[in-house]
């Protein structure tokens, strides 16, 4: 008998559940419409009843256990929204298994267990959608697996964490970073546990999605080297767009050339008149570099409640679409290969090259310039420029330089050297300088 309803299973009514069931109200005849069928949500399950009454709808089955959906014969798609590993993992694994489709927006058991996920969702035969995983509203996994198919995909420059890009807006306008973590924390942005955000690991999960689609393998979390953002000061934002024309992003970056692959999230300078440079507030973009198509970029909100539930809602729509079409889980949605980028395919960050932005903490005396462009000098660190302002009290003063292109190794030597001299006074603060975006 021809198929005439589609049931989806909820999982997590926290605030981006609670937005899928609000699309659905909203837009249920356009989602039928694209669908080009029935489809309905047909149980919920939270942790908290309190979550569902509020809601205040009808003809809609709560519980608070997963398995009554996972059990349940007439739910097709199971969508898990409780973020975290466990029980998310089982939930997602567990489904599958029994032959259900899955919308999942977990970016840290797609970081951890993609081969896991991905192979399960093969030997099964069903369909996996992870767009929310990455820049919340932002098509961008559609959009690098399917509309950038044809290209060899080169390069991404992703900003795709809203709560350090917020901050990090906030910080160029002279706020200090306590203060705008907590406004980004009082708009919901930030994840239960801000370190996630700040020290660059949401970062680091999404980038681990990303070019593992780019560059259709697994790349393992292990292998991203991670920075975040908490030793950058608002006077860095200064220096760097008043003396050097740049402004600070996190960025997660994923290079592809001559077999070698380079995968790293840390605070980045770009030039002002950069696309990413206007990505502001919660917002994210991706800077696709593709060998066909030149540079895209995608952009949007990448946090909050219905920029999530948009891309989660979609991918519902094309499971529903491929069931209603009989090629559910017939095509893997999500092009897998078993290999992985071996370790010594992934450039080791100390054999990168870069310009260096640097600012050292040194005593305001006599010579200290000379011992530090000294170092510098003996590890073929070569100075571009060189900015000090008068100190204004006690007797330390910040001494910002660019470098030339150096080998990262050769810098973390010289830094470390200088790090421990009587001059310096606080750990000198690295930024990279990224060149041909
Ligand atoms: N904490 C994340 C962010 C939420 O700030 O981008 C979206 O993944």
């Amino acid at each position: 008998m021809a198929k005439n309803l589609i049931n989806v299973g909820l999982v997590g009514l926290g605030t981006v559940g609670s937005g899928v069931v609000k699309v659905f109200q909203t837009n249920l005849d356009r989602i039928e419409e694209r669908v080009g069928g029935k489809i309905k949500i047909k149980r919920l399950v939270d942790k908290f009843e309190d979550r569902f009454k509020e809601l205040n709808i009808e003809n809609l089955k709560f519980s608070s256990d997963y398995n009554d959906i996972l059990n349940d014969p007439e739910i097709d798609i199971v969508v898990e929204l409780i973020g975290g590993i466990e029980p998310a993992r089982t939930i997602c694994l567990s489904a599958m298994k029994k032959g259900k489709h899955v919308v999942t927006a977990n970016k840290a058991i797609l970081a951890r267990y993609w081969d896991e996920i991905m192979q399960t969702a093969q030997n099964s035969k069903v369909d996996i959608y992870l767009e929310a995983s990455v820049g919340g509203g932002i098509p961008v996994i559609q959009g690098l697996h399917d509309g950038l198919a044809s290209n060899n995909i080169q390069a991404i420059y992703g900003i795709v964490n809203g709560t350090t890009n917020y901050i990090l807006t906030r910080m160029a306008e002279g706020k200090d970073f306590k203060e705008s973590l907590k406004e980004a924390q009082k708009k919901g942005y930030a994840e239960a546990d801000s370190s996630f955000d700040i020290d660059g690991i949401d970062s680091a999960h999404k980038l681990a999605i990303l070019a593992s689609i780019a560059f259709n393998t697994t790349v393992d979390l292990k292998d991203i080297y991670t920075e975040g953002i908490a030793n950058i000061t608002h006077h860095d934002f200064k220096y760097a767009k008043e003396e050097f024309g740049q402004v600070i992003k996190l960025l997660a970056i994923a290079k592809a050339e001559n077999g070698k692959f380079e995968v790293r999230v840390h605070p980045t300078l770009i030039p002002s008149d950069h696309l990413l440079a206007a990505v502001d507030d919660v917002y994210n973009a991706i800077y696709v570099v593709g060998d066909i198509v030149g540079p895209v970029m995608f952009y949007g909100q990448g946090a909050g409640q219905m920029a999530a539930a948009s891309a989660i809602v979609s991918d519902i729509v094309y499971i529903a679409r491929n069931i209603y079409s009989g090629v559910a889980g017939k095509v893997p949605s999500v092009y897998y290969e078993t290999k992985h980028l071996s370790a010594k395919n992934i450039v080791n960050i100390e054999d990168i090259k870069s310009r260096y932005y640097l600012r050292f903490t040194v005593l305001d005396q006599p010579g200290v310039f000379a011992t530090i462009s000294g170092i510098l000098g003996k590890y073929n660190i070569s100075i571009a420029s060189v900015y000090q302002t008068e100190r204004k009290s006690g007797n330390k003063v910040p001494v910002i330089m660019m470098t030339y292109e150096t080998l990262e190794k050769d810098i973390r030597i010289a830094l470390a050297e200088i790090d421990n001299l009587s001059i310096t006074k606080e750990k000198t603060l690295l930024i990279r300088v990224e060149k041909g975006i």
